[in-house]
């Protein structure tokens, strides 16, 4: 869809791609935080926006490739610039139509799962990109339990699958993997929404066998 695209092409140009570390980044911390990186390691991050995940992850001495993915053109140019490791590549590309490559141990994504065309067709592409064991960690803040966030679709004006906790939870289960959640709260911020609700993240693993 033209209007996703070409509005992350203009965040990636007006500031709202660090906005966007800013905002997301304590969270995203506190979550990856919980993950144990003790063996070699692969990363995929979906919706990598200026990359930031992507540098941090390449940072764990285990991490052997830190990838990002975005289909935003504008996006993917900024992370490049910004590129501080030789772990670290970047691929102008929609998620749907990346071609498989190599397989991943972790994909992550932050705020762009909801954004895709078909949410059915991008999970059956990642579970597809990961390694046997391998998990997806997605997280959200936009989602119909967290009713604050609900009214960003008006605000946007693209394409933004909203969806409850309990659906997202379908989704991955009928993409093939077993499910768990976690909601990380920011108990101190100024917005109601980010103490009581806060980021949901969806945790997909792909069975060893
Ligand atoms: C709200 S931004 C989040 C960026 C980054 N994850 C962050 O937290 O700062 C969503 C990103 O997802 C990207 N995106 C949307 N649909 C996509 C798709 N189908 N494939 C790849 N990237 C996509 C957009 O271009 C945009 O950069």
């Amino acid at each position: 869809m033209g209007g996703v695209r070409k509005t992350f092409d203009e965040w990636a140009q007006n500031g709202r791609a660090e906005l966007m570390e800013e905002e997301h980044g304590g969270n995203v911390s506190k979550f990856l935080e919980s993950i144990s990186f003790d063996r070699p390691f692969t990363f995929l991050d979906v919706g990598c926006g200026n990359g930031w995940v992507v540098r941090e992850i390449a940072k764990e001495e285990n991490c052997k490739k830190s990838i990002g993915v975005d289909k935003s053109k504008k996006m993917i140019m900024q992370a490049r610039k910004k590129i501080k490791s030789k772990k670290e590549e970047y691929i102008h590309a929609d998620i749907e139509s990346m071609k498989n490559r190599e397989k991943f141990d972790f994909i992550f994504s932050m705020e762009s799962l909801y954004y895709v065309d078909s949410i059915e067709i991008a999970l059956k592409k990642i579970y597809k990109l990961l390694k046997p064991g391998g998990q997806f960690f997605c997280g959200t803040d936009f989602y119909t339990d967290n009713k604050a966030t609900a009214r960003w679709a008006n605000m946007m004006k693209i394409q933004m699958h909203l969806h409850s906790k309990k659906e997202w939870k379908e989704f991955f289960e009928n993409a093939g993997f077993n499910v768990k959640t976690k909601n990380i709260k920011d108990l101190k911020n100024k917005k109601k929404w980010k103490r009581e609700y806060g980021t949901l993240f969806i945790i997909g693993i792909k069975s060893e066998k």
